[in-house]
């Protein structure tokens, strides 16, 4: 792969181009290997949106501690979602790609935030309950203010829109009051933000039971794809989803199996549900699965192979995430500015 240059970032370039563009901006945890869901629920539109937008976006390690974590993995971990970011076609010259605990006016909004996030709000929040049943012997204070923490990520860029998933809705809602009630005791300081509707993104389903979510949480390592996975395993993971006994690929209720397959196929093919039951008309669920795994191989195959070629460059690696850093730091600094001056924070 090509180097990228990283004298000038193109998002640098952009803010003074005529027509100004809407700013993006959203981030993913660094919790370890991404699956093929994360991918064409989150990373794949990351890179589509960036021609059309003013994209910032992070890995959120500073989100991750809420759950205890190992140093070590997590730094691995943040390195390799950056990483596997750029290898997906997120491109630092296009976009401000960095790690959240690089920026440390994330922390200092975030503070001063959560002085303006009620507790029965934060008591509302339905990740908040479940991750607190999950973890039980840790429901610590970070847990419970990590919707200040995101509202802070998003409101220090200024970002008009933020691509979420439908977990993340209310934490996107709550950003929203918290805006507006800054706004509302200080005057006009952040710009309140929307959420970014994806037309037709995939929600990609467990490969053995499709009425869950993939997810990597999952026990049993054949029902998630990562996008690591050797072509040869995805194959097979593939050739074992579930699917039903009427032998005849078409997309109806109560072929939920068979529907995941189609929608993933569509997703990486472009094809229409009817161009898919065209294709696939008269034959077997064998053959229709092949093309499903090999078109997923199709698809994340480069990626791989960029991301291993990046991993070998560290020192690359470092520079992005630098520069990354301080592209993110100079806008996030004039809104801190403006916030602690009209709190009436010295500086
Ligand atoms: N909380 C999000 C998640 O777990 C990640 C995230 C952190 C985020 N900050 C954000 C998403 C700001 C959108 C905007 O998925």
């Amino acid at each position: 792969m090509d180097k990228i240059e990283i004298t000038n970032t193109g998002a640098e370039a952009s803010s003074s181009a005529p027509a100004k563009k809407k700013r993006i901006f959203s981030a993913i945890q660094p919790s370890g290997a991404m699956t093929f869901g994360n991918y064409l629920g989150a990373i794949r539109n990351w890179v589509r949106l960036q021609d059309e937008f003013e994209c910032v976006y992070a890995t959120a390690n500073l989100h991750a501690i809420t759950v205890r974590q190992d140093p070590k993995k997590l730094k691995e971990n943040t390195v390799n979602l950056f990483a596997l970011l750029i290898a997906s076609g997120v491109d630092p010259e296009k976009c401000i790609l960095f790690n959240q605990s690089m920026v440390p006016a994330h922390a200092e909004l975030s503070w001063v935030l959560s002085t303006f996030t009620q507790f029965g709000e934060l008591s509302r929040m339905t990740q908040f309950k479940d991750k607190s049943a999950r973890h039980a012997d840790n429901i610590n204070a970070g847990l419970f203010t990590y919707p200040s923490l995101m509202a802070a990520d998003i409101l220090l860029y200024q970002a008009d829109l933020v691509p979420v998933g439908d977990d993340q809705r209310q934490h996107l809602e709550l950003t929203r009051d918290i805006a507006v009630r800054f706004n509302g005791i200080y005057g006009n300081t952040f710009v309140v933000p929307e959420p970014y509707i994806t037309k037709n993104a995939a929600r990609v389903r467990s490969l053995l039971d499709p009425s869950k979510k993939m997810s990597k949480s999952d026990p049993n390592t054949k029902s998630y794809i990562l996008m690591v996975d050797e072509p040869a395993s995805i194959m097979k993971k593939f050739r074992s989803a579930v699917t039903d006994s009427e032998a005849c690929v078409r997309y109806a209720e109560g072929k939920d199996g068979i529907n995941n397959l189609i929608e993933i196929y569509s997703a990486c093919t472009g094809k229409s549900y009817e161009e898919i039951e065209d294709e696939f008309r008269g034959k077997g669920y064998g053959d229709f699965k092949n093309a499903v795994g090999e078109a997923v191989v199709a698809e994340l195959e480069p990626i791989q192979v960029k991301y291993k070629e990046l991993l070998k460059d560290k020192k690359y690696l470092d520079e992005l995430a630098q520069k990354g850093a301080e592209s993110a730091s100079k806008l996030a600094k004039r809104t801190i500015d403006k916030v602690y001056k009209k709190v009436g924070l010295v500086r």
